[in-house]
C-alpha cells in the first residue's frame, strides 16, 4: 500500500521524504492556506522533494474552467495528479482530462456509487473521505470495503485512496481492506513510526549491554 502525506507544508514533506516512507503528497485548498510561504513556492518545493504523485486541486467549479485549470496544473510537472471535486461538472472535467491522458484524483467522495462513476470515467485515483463520514456518525471504512469489492468485481484500475485519515488505526484499516493508498496528516505518519515498547526495549538492550562490560563487535 502506498502512503502519501496530506500536507502543503514543504518542511513536513522534506522530513517524511527523508525517512523514505512516502510515495506522494496530497493537498487541498484548505491545506494550501497552511503552506507557510506562498502556495506557489510551496508546491514548487514539494515537487522537487518527491519522486511522483503530487495531487493539486482545481479551484474552479464549472467544467470548462476545471478542464483549463487541470491542463495548466498538469503542465507544472509530470508528477502532478489533478484533483477534481466529485460533482457533475467534476465528472465532465474528469472525462475530458482522462481522455487526454492527464492523471486525476477524484476528491470529496462519500459513497460507493460516486466511486463507481469516477472509475467508469477513467479516474486514476478515487478519494473516499473516511474521517468525515465518521464525523457524522457513519462508519467510513464501510465505503472503502464496498469500493474495493466493486472495483474487483469489474476489474477497474482506479486506485482507492483512503482519505481523511485521523489515526494510525485508519491506516491499518486501509491496509486490511485493500486500499491502494492512504494519505495521512504529518502527525499520523509520525505515530506510525513510534511504539513505546520499541523505545523501552531499546533502552533495556543498551543498558544491559553497557552493564555487562563486553566490548562492542565493531
Ligand atoms: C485528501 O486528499 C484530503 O486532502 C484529506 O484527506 C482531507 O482530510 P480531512 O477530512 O481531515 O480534512
Amino acid at each position: 500500500m502506498h502512503l502519501y502525506l496530506d500536507s502543503a507544508v514543504p518542511e513536513e514533506v522534506e522530513k517524511m521524504a527523508a525517512l523514505g516512507i512516502i510515495d506522494g503528497v496530497t493537498t487541498n485548498p484548505t491545506l494550501a492556506t497552511k503552506a507557510g510561504a506562498t502556495y506557489k513556492e510551496a508546491v514548487q518545493k514539494i515537487l522537487s522533494l518527491v519522486e511522483d504523485n503530487v495531487s493539486l486541486e482545481v479551484l474552479s467549479t464549472d467544467s470548462q474552467s476545471m478542464i483549463r485549470e487541470g491542463q495548466d496544473l498538469a503542465k507544472l510537472s509530470d508528477k502532478v495528479i489533478v484533483k477534481l471535486p466529485t460533482t457533475a461538472d467534476g465528472l465532465k472535467a474528469l472525462r475530458a482530462l482522462s481522455t487526454s491522458g492527464i492523471r486525476t484524483n477524484m476528491t470529496l467522495v462519500f459513497s460507493a456509487n460516486q466511486a463507481l462513476l469516477v472509475a467508469k470515467l477513467g479516474a486514476y485515483i478515487v478519494s473516499p473521505f473516511v474521517g468525515r463520514l465518521d464525523d457524522i456518525g457513519q462508519t467510513g471504512i464501510d465505503v472503502i470495503g464496498e469500493i474495493r469489492r466493486i472495483y474487483d468485481n469489474y476489474n477497474f484500475q482506479t486506485k482507492i485512496l483512503f482519505a481523511s485519515v485521523r489515526s494510525p488505526l485508519h491506516v491499518k484499516q486501509a491496509a486490511l481492506l485493500g486500499a491502494d493508498i492512504a494519505t495521512c496528516p504529518y502527525d499520523v505518519l509520525e505515530k506510525l513510526v513510534k511504539h513505546p515498547l520499541t523505545d523501552v526495549g531499546l533502552k533495556k538492550f543498551l543498558d544491559d549491554f553497557g552493564a555487562s562490560g563486553q566490548d562492542p563487535l565493531v
